[in-house]
């Protein structure tokens, strides 16, 4: 039996190496243990050994069961490896550029944000700049717009600790917060503190606020902001302009008109409407596009322009808004989830 058990032993390794499937694997051990199995066999003759045997053949027989598991294992983790690898195919160098991923499209609201910019850059203005993490003086204060006032409550605005700083940008009054600009109207009171007028910018740029997300709300998105400062600016001016703009983006049958508003920067100040039936998905007669007015002598006083001289106008407008009606997409939420399908549509 010592000798079966053997040369069971010696010709198992090579036999159980040379497994391929996981159903060669099984008919082996049903080879080993199944009815008519060697194992099963030499267990039979376990039972039929003198009595004084059993214990050391026991033993043997219980070792050489041990080596055939450990060994049969490894196979089944082997064959395993190997199935996983054949599902995969061959491997993927991934220093190779990419087969399918083309050179990609433009987002839709860098889309009408650049050409925004170009029918205003036509109008003579320039792009100007302004940071996404702002001071309390630049978002706020400088733009007339009181300690007291909602759109500065924590509710509204993102503001950070105490402890926050920020290398790039300069605190201008004493003990201020930082914050999340809520508005691009900020990059109006950076501008006009670099130098005196004629001003002509357009500034486009992402905004924060505390809002909770739906289909027409988003905590982050975009705005462009307009300001001009001259001698003799007037609403006219304000108006003419806003007419050129979205006769330009949305065609010649677009219609603007203002509604009186308050903003603690201009005054007087509108919200400014569009009809534009001709657009897609748009079944309101009045579209809420933006806000505007004549700059308030309070904010050029705080930039240190002379109000009985300079005059000016300025705008804001969210870009999601914008791209919604020329496109017709209906909820903002389209703008934020990279899904392929929708994007491949502005190509
Ligand atoms: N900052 C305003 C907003 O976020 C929009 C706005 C209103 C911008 C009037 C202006 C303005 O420049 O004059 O709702």
């Amino acid at each position: 039996m010592q000798d079966t058990l053997n040369a069971l032993l010696a010709k198992a390794p090579a036999q159980i190496a040379a497994l391929q499937t996981r159903t060669d694997l099984e008919s082996f051990k049903a080879g080993l243990t199944g009815p008519h199995g060697e194992f099963t066999a030499l267990m039979k003759q376990l039972g039929a050994a003198p009595k004084e045997q059993r214990p050391a053949l026991g033993r043997l027989v219980n070792e050489a069961k041990a080596r055939l598991q450990a060994e049969l294992d490894a196979a089944g983790a082997r064959i395993a490896a190997a199935e996983i690898a054949a599902q995969l195919g061959p491997a993927v160098d991934p220093t190779l550029p990419s087969p399918d991923a083309g050179p990609g499209t433009r987002h839709p609201l860098t889309l009408v944000r650049e050409e925004m910019c170009r029918i205003l850059r036509k109008a003579g203005f320039t792009i100007a700049d302004g940071p996404e993490v702002e001071t309390e003086y630049y978002c706020f204060d400088a733009l007339n717009t009181p300690a007291d006032h909602p759109a500065r409550a924590e509710q509204d605005t993102f503001y950070f600790p105490e402890r926050a700083r920020f290398a790039n940008v300069a605190k201008k009054v004493e003990g201020e917060k930082y914050l999340l600009r809520t508005h691009t109207s900020s990059v109006q009171i950076r501008t006009m503190l670099k130098g005196p007028p004629p001003i002509r910018i357009v500034s486009p740029g992402r905004v924060y606020r505390r809002d909770t997300t739906d289909a027409t709300h988003s905590a982050n998105f975009h705005q462009l902001e307009c300001l001009y400062v001259d001698r003799d600016v007037t609403v006219r001016d304000l108006k003419a302009l806003l007419d050129y703009i979205f006769a330009s983006l949305l065609g010649k049958d677009t219609v603007t008109r203002f509604r009186p508003h308050y903003f603690g920067y201009t005054e007087p100040s509108f919200e400014v409407d569009l009809a534009a039936k001709h657009l897609p998905k748009v079944n309101k007669e009045w579209i809420e596009i933006g806000g505007c007015g004549m700059v308030d002598p309070a904010v050029f006083e705080a930039v240190g322009y002379d109000p009985e001289v300079w005059s000016g106008y300025a705008f804001g407008m969210g870009l999601e808004r914008l791209a919604m009606l020329v496109y017709g997409i209906d909820d903002i939420r389209y703008f934020y989830q990279n899904d392929i399908r929708f994007l491949r549509q502005f190509s």
